[in-house]
């Protein structure tokens, strides 16, 4: 089995400016895990484990999407988070849609692959970049202690293919690697 999921990639320059903000401090917080800049990624579909025998399929499917989608345009910026009460479950960077392609396009992605058994999501597609995820526990630092540290970058990017990507889990942190790069059509 493999776990993996579909993702756009974001320029590694944006990536880094979010954490470039002079107040960051990456061990400032014990109950704080930072995405690192190398794994921020936009998720369109996450499949979990994946049989090995159906890698192909999966392929061929994502590439027969991204030949009937043009690049997609979508702009960054603004900070939320997901979670209750004063502390925050994850914080994002948000990722505006104002085309509506981007949901169209993860909208596609779901229903190919509910076609391949695999489930859809039971919320709705909400485009996000996770700069942190907080740990539940005590002493969490407050939303409002957290979100100066770091910077809100503002960004459209133009998005010209998707990834497959294969996610290991290891103590140090989940370690991504692409299985597959999709483009769009062109003209
Ligand atoms: P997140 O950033 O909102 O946590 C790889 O794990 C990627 O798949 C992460 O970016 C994560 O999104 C996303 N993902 C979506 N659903 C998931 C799930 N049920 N378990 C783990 N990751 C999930």
């Amino acid at each position: 089995m493999k776990r993996m999921f579909v993702a756009l990639d974001l320029p590694l320059g944006l990536r880094e400016r979010i954490f470039s903000s002079p107040g960051f401090d990456k061990g400032k917080y014990s109950g704080i895990s930072w995405v690192s800049p190398e794994n921020m990624h936009l998720t369109l579909k996450f499949l979990g484990d994946v049989p090995e025998e159906k890698v192909k399929a999966i392929s061929d499917a994502l590439a027969r999407i991204a030949s009937h989608h043009r690049p997609v345009g979508v702009s960054y910026g603004g900070f939320g988070r997901f979670g209750r009460g004063g502390s925050a479950g994850a914080i994002w960077l948000g990722a505006s849609d104002r085309s509506g392609k981007l949901a169209a396009l993860a909208g596609d992605i779901e229903g190919s692959l509910e076609g391949l058994g695999f489930a859809r999501e039971g919320r709705p597609f909400s485009p996000h970049l996770t700069v942190c995820r907080v740990r539940e526990g005590s002493n969490l630092p407050s939303w409002e202690e957290i979100r100066p540290l770091f910077n809100d970058v503002r960004e459209d990017v133009l998005h010209e293919g998707f990834s497959l990507y294969e996610s290991e889990l290891t103590p140090r942190g989940p370690i991504y690697t692409r299985a597959g790069w999709f483009g769009f059509k062109r003209d």
